[in-house]
């Protein structure tokens, strides 16, 4: 866990979760070879491979958040094998070939989620208890906010959204309550509003997460990227490569572990003559999830909900 203050004095706190466990799983000691952050953030896994790798290695790191480049840019400055790309890690891709990189030959991470520096900062409208203009951009480059959904989405959409990515109980009511009340500017608004919506039942988290979740996800397009970069990623990797995905959510979790899964194994119609498919692409280091231990949770209790899958691309 780490509280940083950085340069301007400009208060960037972050945790770095499960951090020996995550760049433990990419076996990077001394390494030469070359190894992907997709999510930057703060820098704490970064800073822990850069640690770890030789001066020959390299590490490529993505972030979309200016804060989060800026911070990490002055942290990791003295290190001269790291290239910090300010890019959706969607374009990985095309980034690595700017770079005349053809394979990632180390491995890879995705921290996923929200830093908690998006979360706390009021100024960028995540949280329902600070008083913002509704935003949750990850990339404070991007048109579409949280404002856009909430003033924008059909009834059916914020209910279908509230549903898949909050698992919400009460959408249709919250979506109902929005649409009634719109225009809706601020967090502290919405908040409000979904506290009216929903009833008054005992629960350990505030009534407006789930939805706030939801719209987060929405604004950023957490789960499409994730699943697409994914993809990219199994194919970017050279053999013996390791793939590692820490997730904070059942969603993003469930997606981890399916797409691993179906390329630990033979993708084809289980009637085809002949195998179509690469066949097995990767092997799973881990079957059951990681957690983090009882000592980080209690110093960070966030963290009780990550969970760290590992592959090798075989
Ligand atoms: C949980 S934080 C990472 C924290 C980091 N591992 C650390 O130790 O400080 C996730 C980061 O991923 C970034 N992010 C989310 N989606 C992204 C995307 N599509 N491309 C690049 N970065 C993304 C967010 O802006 C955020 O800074």
């Amino acid at each position: 866990m780490n509280n940083d203050v950085d340069k301007n004095n400009s208060e960037f706190v972050h945790y770095t979760v499960m951090k020996d466990e995550t760049v433990g799983s990419l076996m990077c000691e001394n390494s030469d070879k070359i190894f992907v952050d997709c999510t930057l953030g703060g820098g704490g896994h970064s800073e822990e491979i850069l640690k770890r790798i030789s001066k020959k290695g390299r590490l490529i790191a993505f972030d979309v958040d200016d804060d989060a480049i800026k911070y990490a840019s002055f942290r990791l400055k003295d290190y001269k094998n790291l290239t910090i790309i300010k890019a959706s890690y969607n374009d990985i891709d095309i980034e690595l070939k700017k770079l005349g990189i053809e394979k990632i030959t180390g491995g890879v991470i995705f921290d996923l989620g929200a830093s908690y520096h998006q979360l706390t900062c009021a100024k960028r409208g995540f949280s329902f208890s600070k008083d913002a203009p509704l935003d949750m951009r990850f990339n404070q480059e991007q048109d579409f906010s949280a404002w856009d959904v909430v003033n924008k989405y059909s009834e059916k959409e914020l209910v279908d959204i509230f549903s898949k990515y909050g698992e919400e109980r009460f959408s249709k009511r919250i979506a109902h309550a929005i649409v009634q009340s719109r225009p809706i500017n601020t967090t502290l608004e919405l908040a409000s509003l979904i506290v009216g919506a929903t009833p008054k039942i005992k629960t350990k988290i505030h009534p407006a997460t789930r939805v706030f979740q939801a719209i987060r996800i929405e604004v950023n397009h957490e789960l499409l990227n994730f699943e697409n970069t994914l993809l990219k990623v199994i194919n970017l990797c050279d053999i013996g490569a390791i793939i590692s995905l820490l997730s904070f959510h059942s969603l993003e979790d469930r997606l981890a572990k399916q797409i691993l899964k179906a390329y630990s194994t033979c993708r084809c119609d289980k009637y085809a003559p002949v195998c179509t498919c690469q066949g097995r692409m990767l092997e799973l280091i881990n079957k059951k999830p990681i957690v983090a231990q009882a000592q980080e949770i209690k110093l960070n209790p966030p963290s009780r909900s990550a969970k760290l899958r590992v592959a090798r691309r075989i």
